[in-house]
């Protein structure tokens, strides 16, 4: 296993028939089966492109697909997905009692995501996705007529509109502290930050890193300055788990709301949500049911009845697989990755980057325009020339408001990709460049 591994678990089996525990058991046994020819690789393999080679033949991707939109939704790996499938026919074979165990699943999963997030299991819940984590923050807070609330600049809706929501029906005062885009240095967003803090701020609500641009914010400072006025700090963080090597409690935030199905390459319909043991007694769950009241940890935010629990099954094996590989490495491969596209895009006459090249400030995402090319241009260029999928970060596009004007794609570079893939993305665009295609 990896540097950091929980293992993967064979206990935590509650009661059941054996037949339907010899499913979940087979089960596991294939997962690991498909995983011990990367996990017995000597360290020094992995460094090279040999070893990610290997990993990248982990994935069901396309032959030839150069995939480099994880910041919207990532590859189920192919030992995760047919664990998944396993699940699903166990729910297929015999509904409630299988139900039951993978059910059961359900606190290890939350400790081995707790170890994930570099918190307490007490301080985990298991949700759907960030939307509803952070919904659920929004929507569950005790605030009244005149708060305050001051967020990013490039909030995703699913951070912005809980907040609109709450101002239009309670009155509370949603506000956004002006970043520039790029920021020079992290010391220029924690000031944007600061210049928006009031007598009335009770919340400072900031993605950890933004969905347009990639950018990383300085959480765990912009946390120091929301506690010394009083206020609390909930990020979300969609874009990081499974992009770096998270430590939740050193960020010092008190809440976390994270998606599994980016980064993390767990099945779509996955999420956790942190919240703080402070913060627990004055944060209300959203959906309540039968015996909510009588679990006094974040367990009380997902009782939410009966779920895809094949779903939430697999996320177990979602990660085991990358803590097979290991999360710091997976981190030193994403990094090295959107750093040398950054370092060499900049070199390319007309290409505007919108993402910082400092580590204190971008990880695994990279946003880009080219002079005079339209972003749907660009995104069909690389997918038509060099089967390379991106997104598009348009002016209009979902993001009307944004002051700075990002108009181009956002790509980003996980460690499946390969340098061959970000150099395809070079050429495509030293060829619109040079204006010859
Ligand atoms: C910063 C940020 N927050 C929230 C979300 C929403 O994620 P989900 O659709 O998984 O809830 C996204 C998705 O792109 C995002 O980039």
């Amino acid at each position: 296993m990896g540097d950091e591994s929980p293992g993967i678990s064979r206990r935590g089996f509650i009661g059941g028939a054996p037949a339907a525990l010899a499913g979940l058991a087979a089960a596991k046994e294939a997962f690991a089966q498909s995983m011990r020819d990367i996990e017995s690789l000597p360290p020094a393999w992995h460094t090279d492109e040999g070893y990610w080679a290997k990993i990248r033949g982990k994935f069901l991707l396309q032959e030839g697909l150069g995939y480099l939109n994880n910041g919207t939704v990532g590859p189920t790996p192919k030992p995760v997905f047919e664990a998944l499938v396993e699940y699903w026919r166990m729910m297929a074979e015999n509904p409630n009692e299988n139900s039951a165990i993978l059910q059961g699943r359900s606190d290890l999963i939350r400790q081995k995501a707790a170890q994930f997030l570099g918190v307490a299991p007490d301080e985990v819940a298991i949700l759907r996705n960030a939307t509803e984590g952070n919904s659920l923050v929004a929507r569950g807070l005790e605030l009244a007529r005149g708060d305050e609330v001051l967020l990013g600049y490039l909030e995703h809706d699913s951070n912005r509109q809980p907040w609109l929501l709450r101002a239009k029906r309670d009155g509370i005062v949603v506000k956004e502290a002006e970043v520039g885009t790029p920021p020079k240095s992290p010391d220029e967003v924690l000031k944007a930050f600061e210049a928006g803090v009031t007598g009335r701020t009770r919340v400072i609500g900031v993605a950890h890193c933004d969905t347009v641009t990639g950018t990383f914010t300085p959480v765990k400072e912009i946390a120091k300055l929301a506690h010394g006025k009083g206020a609390i700090c909930c990020v979300d963080g969609a874009q990081t788990l499974g992009m770096v090597a998270l430590n939740v409690r050193d960020l010092g935030v008190d809440t976390y709301a994270t998606t599994c199905h980016k980064w993390l390459c767990a099945p779509a319909g996955t999420g956790l949500l942190y919240v703080s043991r402070e913060l627990q007694d004055r944060l209300w769950p959203n959906i309540a049911t039968e015996d909510w009241w009588a679990h006094k940890d974040a367990r009380k935010y997902d009782r939410v009845s009966r779920r895809p629990w094949p779903v939430v099954a697999a996320l177990e094996d979602a990660l085991d697989f990358q803590s097979a590989i290991g999360r710091t490495r997976i981190e030193q491969r994403v990094r090295g990755l959107a750093s040398y596209l950054r370092g060499q895009a900049a070199a390319i006459p007309g290409v505007r980057l919108y993402t910082s090249n400092d580590p204190r400030l971008s990880g695994g995402m990279t946003s880009l325009g080219l002079d005079g090319v339209s972003p749907l241009r660009l995104r069909e260029y690389l997918r038509q020339r060099f089967d390379i999928y991106t997104a598009e970060r348009r002016k209009g596009n979902r993001y009307p408001a944004d002051p700075h004007g990002v108009d181009g794609i956002r790509l980003s570079t996980h460690f499946y990709n390969t340098f061959e893939q970000v150099e395809k993305v070079l050429s495509a665009l030293r060829e619109l460049a040079s204006g010859k295609t």
